[in-house]
């Protein structure tokens, strides 16, 4: 290297830049969450706003705040990871007279050299335009001044408020910022968002099959005193034949139509676009899953009787951080015998696995997006018979869940397809002796959509190409179960996660053995952690 090149390069490598080689590189671009935005527009009414928050900072207790995490809508939508925030897109581009035509607005938190030096950085205006690629970004406290009249526009589409924030000494936290909403669009305190999408059912549903829509919304109505109580609803629901229906439903898209405030169109949006997934995402939700392999993988191979729940979880984590992986997807779920049957179990306390079954369902959140894997796996490295019996009724089901999950299926298809076999199993083992129990065993629903939640969005209809989705079967037989005691405490839930495509289902996450003689054959590998001593304290 010549001397000038050499001074060149110290001259122009700047410590950011250094700094900046060891920070991750491989987050959804700027593009990405522009191209996003694009077509949220492009199915928004015509004169419409959208105006989407960002999440709320969660208390812990005292003054810890629990880590925050963004709403995954807003990533999806802006790639912003901070607080306090508001994005608010047009259908149509808006011209003032003095500036260019725009089509979306940013309010972010404002640059704070005392707070970025206790909570860290903040890209502030400059970072959402140069970071982010909004033309137009505004400090959060703005947000009160926009000279834009929201009540101007057909429809105002929002997520309607959960009511879980805290006002801060902060005058443009989320409180404030969705105080202004309220205001500018005359918010009504008796709003009711579910009313508005049971309007919009109604409004969808066609007069010839009225008469079943008005039945099981009358068994809804019977359990909610606010929605009962409106007319709308109780006349179409009450209604004798389908000419009443058909005024009530007149009446109901005269309503729907006046109301420019809209929660249920943003919805229906951020469905349909998050239940197929970008190349771009791909990338990341691959990572996620191929993480939370590994992790199942350096688990068989260290896995032994003395090990705690807690320890088990501590090794997956363990691996998910290694990869860079920030979070967790959901709380990891790493239950040993009985333990197993509680489907959420999170406690994860039991100090030794014993010679019990583990099962083990977790998932690494790689930039935003998470995987969802189960394994259930013998502590002592040897399925018993028992073991080995129920945990092949379910990875049979799993088998056939997978093979239906197929472009045009119904989004039931798996579940249909793993009960069977499950029910079939239960009967052939002597465990039920009707059909209808086989749901006392298997009481959960076999698929979901993954993405950047791990109960992801999605429209639940027919399987689209480019869907990611769970097959995650199961059996628990608790202690004290109305069955030959030898089968007590066995529980074993098997998830993959799915991407559906035009040549089938490929299985993201193969890499982890599934079968008892893969897992068996696992187990018996060495792992770094088996002379991995502590002191005893
Ligand atoms: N881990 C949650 C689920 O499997 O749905
Ligand atoms: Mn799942
Ligand atoms: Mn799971």
């Amino acid at each position: 290297m010549s001397r000038l090149f050499l001074l060149i390069s110290i001259l122009f490598i700047s410590p950011i830049t250094i700094f900046a080689q060891d920070i991750p590189t491989d987050f959804l671009s700027a593009d990405f969450h522009k191209s996003r935005r694009d077509a949220v527009r492009k199915m928004m009414p015509e004169n419409s706003v959208a105006v989407l928050f960002a999440n709320a900072v969660r208390n812990r207790a005292n003054d810890v705040d629990y880590v925050y995490h963004q709403d995954p809508d807003f990533y999806y939508l802006t790639g912003y990871n901070e607080p306090n925030a508001v994005l608010l897109l047009f259908s149509e581009e808006q011209n003032t007279e003095s500036d260019k035509a725009y089509n979306e607005i940013i309010f972010v938190q404002e640059r704070d050299q005392k707070a970025e030096q206790w909570n860290g950085k903040r890209l502030g205006i400059e970072g959402a335009k140069s970071k982010l690629g909004f033309d137009v970004a505004y400090n959060g406290s703005e947000f009160y001044k926009l000279d834009i009249n929201l009540l101007s526009f057909n429809k105002i589409l929002f997520f309607d408020f959960e009511n879980d924030f805290r006002d801060t000494r902060d005058t443009a936290d989320l409180y404030d910022l969705i105080m202004n909403f309220k205001d500018k669009v005359d918010y009504p305190s008796d709003y009711n968002a579910e009313k508005q999408e049971l309007y919009t059912m109604i409004k969808s549903t066609d007069i010839a099959n009225s008469a079943n829509v008005a039945q099981r919304l009358g068994r809804y109505l019977k359990n909610d005193e606010r929605l009962k109580e409106d007319v709308l609803l109780t006349g179409y629901v009450n209604a004798n034949d389908d000419d009443l229906r058909k005024e009530f439903k007149g009446k109901i898209e005269l309503e729907l139509d006046a109301s420019n405030l809209n929660s249920v169109i943003i919805s229906e949006i951020m469905r349909t676009l998050r239940e197929t997934k970008t190349e771009e995402e791909m990338v990341l939700l691959k990572k996620a899953v191929e993480i939370s392999c590994v992790g199942q993988i350096e688990v068989m191979k260290a896995m032994h009787p003395n090990m705690s729940e807690t320890e088990i979880q501590g090794v997956h984590e363990y691996v998910y951080k290694k990869y860079g992986a920030e979070y967790e997807g959901y709380p990891s779920i790493v239950g040993g015998g009985n333990n197993g049957c509680i489907l959420h179990y999170i406690e994860n306390n039991k100090t030794k696995v014993g010679d019990d079954l583990v099962l083990m369902d977790l998932g690494a959140e790689y930039h935003g997006y998470t995987a969802d894997v189960t394994r259930t796996i013998p502590a002592n490295g040897k399925f018993s018979p028992e073991q080995k019996q129920i945990y092949d009724i379910v990875y049979k089901a799993q088998e056939a869940g997978i093979k239906a999950s197929v472009i045009g299926a119904p989004f039931q298809a798996p579940g249909k397809a793993a009960s069977a076999i499950v029910t079939q199993g239960l009967m052939g083992l002597g465990i039920i002796s009707k059909a209808e129990e086989a749901r006392t065993y298997f009481p959960h629903g076999t698929s979901h959509y993954l993405g950047l939640d791990v109960h992801d969005k999605g429209t639940y209809g027919p399987f689209k190409a480019n869907t990611v989705v769970t097959v995650e079967p199961g059996i628990y037989i608790p202690e004290g179960s109305d069955c030959d005691k030898k089968w007590w405490g066995i529980a074993v839930r098997i998830e993959d996660d799915i991407l559906i495509t035009e040549k089938g289902p490929v299985n993201l996450s193969a890499m982890a053995p599934r079968t008892t003689q893969a897992i068996e054959a696992m187990m018996k590998k060495t792992s770094p952690l088996d002379n991995f001593e502590l002191p005893k304290l």
